[in-house]
């Protein structure tokens, strides 16, 4: 290889290491997650990014974690005071994440149901879906916070 198609090659990579820092910033996912967080809270679903609600909503849901979405997510109160500041914390970053949408729901809110107007009402309720709230059945990467459309796979 020579000097120049080195140097090229360089190049490219750095392109593309800073279009992927940007990406995971502009989705508000680039956040490390609290280890306490990912051990809560990742257990019946992914560990949803801070970012995609706004603290008001994050509160709320830690408000009431008896009744979780029609299950018990209940948590020792040490545990909830530092979940609930960690996503205060990190909350609303995504795409100005500011409306609380409806039911403290990611799946309500005006982003994200504009970034999923492809998906068709049927699509969401396959058995290998169930509903929208299941992020890694098409974001392989969701767990890592990488939600790149380039990445998205719907299952059959
Ligand atoms: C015992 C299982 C369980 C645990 C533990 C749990 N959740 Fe959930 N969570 C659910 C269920 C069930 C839903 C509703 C999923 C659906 O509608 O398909 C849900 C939905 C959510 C949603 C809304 C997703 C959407 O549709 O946009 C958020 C946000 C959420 N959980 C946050 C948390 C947080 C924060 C914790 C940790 C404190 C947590 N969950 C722990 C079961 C759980
Ligand atoms: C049924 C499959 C499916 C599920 C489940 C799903 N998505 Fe998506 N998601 C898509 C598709 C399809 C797109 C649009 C891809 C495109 O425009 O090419 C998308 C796009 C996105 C984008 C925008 C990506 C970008 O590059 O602009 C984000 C962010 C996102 N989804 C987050 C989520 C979150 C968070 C959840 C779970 C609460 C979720 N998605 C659940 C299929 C899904």
């Amino acid at each position: 290889m020579n000097s120049s198609n080195f140097v090229s090659r360089a190049l490219v990579g750095l392109m593309f290491l800073s279009t992927g820092l940007a990406f995971a910033e502009s989705r508000g996912s680039s956040v490390p997650l609290l280890p306490k967080y990912e051990q809560e809270c990742a257990a019946c679903h992914v560990a949803y990014p801070a970012g995609m609600l706004p603290a008001r909503s994050w509160q709320r849901l830690m408000g009431n974690l008896t009744s979780h979405f029609g299950t018990d997510a209940s948590l020792d109160e040490a545990s909830v005071r530092e979940i609930d500041s960690w996503l205060s914390a990190n909350a609303g970053t995504f795409r100005r994440v500011s409306a609380e949408p409806p039911q403290d729901r990611i799946t309500t809110s005006a982003w994200f149901v504009r970034q999923h107007h492809e998906v068709q009402a049927s699509v969401w309720k396959r058995a290998s879906i169930g509903s929208a709230s299941n992020c890694a059945a098409c974001h392989g990467g969701a767990a890592k916070g990488d939600f790149n459309e380039d990445h998205v796979r719907i299952p059959r």
